[in-house]
């Protein structure tokens, strides 16, 4: 049983039929169909997922989760398969063009999330919201100057917004992708990062990658 939050894609958004799809559900798949379990999909907002995974609601945590110490004491987590980054999303006709510009700006974020943490850090005007969706409403109703959120789901939802929006060149920060389980499940994740090391070796996760068009980054370096 797996807990996602569907706002994210291409790593797991709703299909027309209400189920989720993207790349992790597929890594999903292929891990259940190595170990034999059947794949159960629970859906909730992001802030639930790691809180879920901890009180042994559902066996693992899926949606894009940066792996970092903070999280790593109250989870444990596989290996990174997919090294994305932060990124920056303004309205097409901004004055804003790189991380400088973001200064003392109101900047949108999803709740719970790295993104939420490196704006505060930053010190910027945070508003944090539920859906990823609704952060994204923000910047384009004006009530924010940028949005900040995972790069590749910047592109994608981006692109969704008609040329309203767009996605500025700068990496800010480096986070690598992993699955959460409740702590304590030691041999389960040896067990899986055995299956990512086979499939980051010959092919099949970058292949995952090209059939949703998003250039895969290594966490191997
Ligand atoms: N990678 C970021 C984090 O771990 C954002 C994840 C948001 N995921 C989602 N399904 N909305 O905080």
């Amino acid at each position: 049983v797996i807990g996602t939050s569907p706002d994210f894609p291409p790593f797991e958004s709703l299909n027309a039929n209400g189920g989720v799809e993207g790349i992790e559900i597929e890594i999903m798949e292929l891990i259940c169909a190595d170990l034999g379990v059947e794949l159960v999909i629970k859906q909730m907002d992001f802030d639930s997922v790691l809180p879920g995974v901890q009180a042994g609601k559902y066996d693992v945590g899926m949606s894009g989760i940066t792996i970092n110490a903070k999280r790593q004491k109250n989870a444990d987590f596989t290996q990174p398969y997919f090294l994305a980054s932060q990124a920056i999303v303004v309205k097409s006709d901004s004055p804003i063009t790189c991380k400088a510009d973001l200064e003392g700006k109101k900047v949108s974020v999803q709740t719970a999330t790295t993104a939420e943490e490196y704006c505060m850090a930053n010190g910027y005007q945070v508003s944090a919201f539920q859906a990823n969706n609704d952060a994204c409403s923000a910047l384009l109703s004006g009530k924010v100057d940028a949005w900040v959120v995972d790069n590749e789901v910047a592109l994608d939802l981006s692109a969704q917004t008609d040329g309203a929006t767009k996605v500025l060149d700068e990496a800010m920060t480096s986070e690598p992708y992993g699955f959460a389980f409740a702590k304590g499940s030691d041999s389960l994740v040896a067990e899986i990062d055995k299956l990512l090391d086979k499939w980051l070796a010959d092919g099949t996760i970058e292949a995952l990658f090209d059939k949703y068009d998003v250039p895969f980054v290594s966490p191997k370096g």
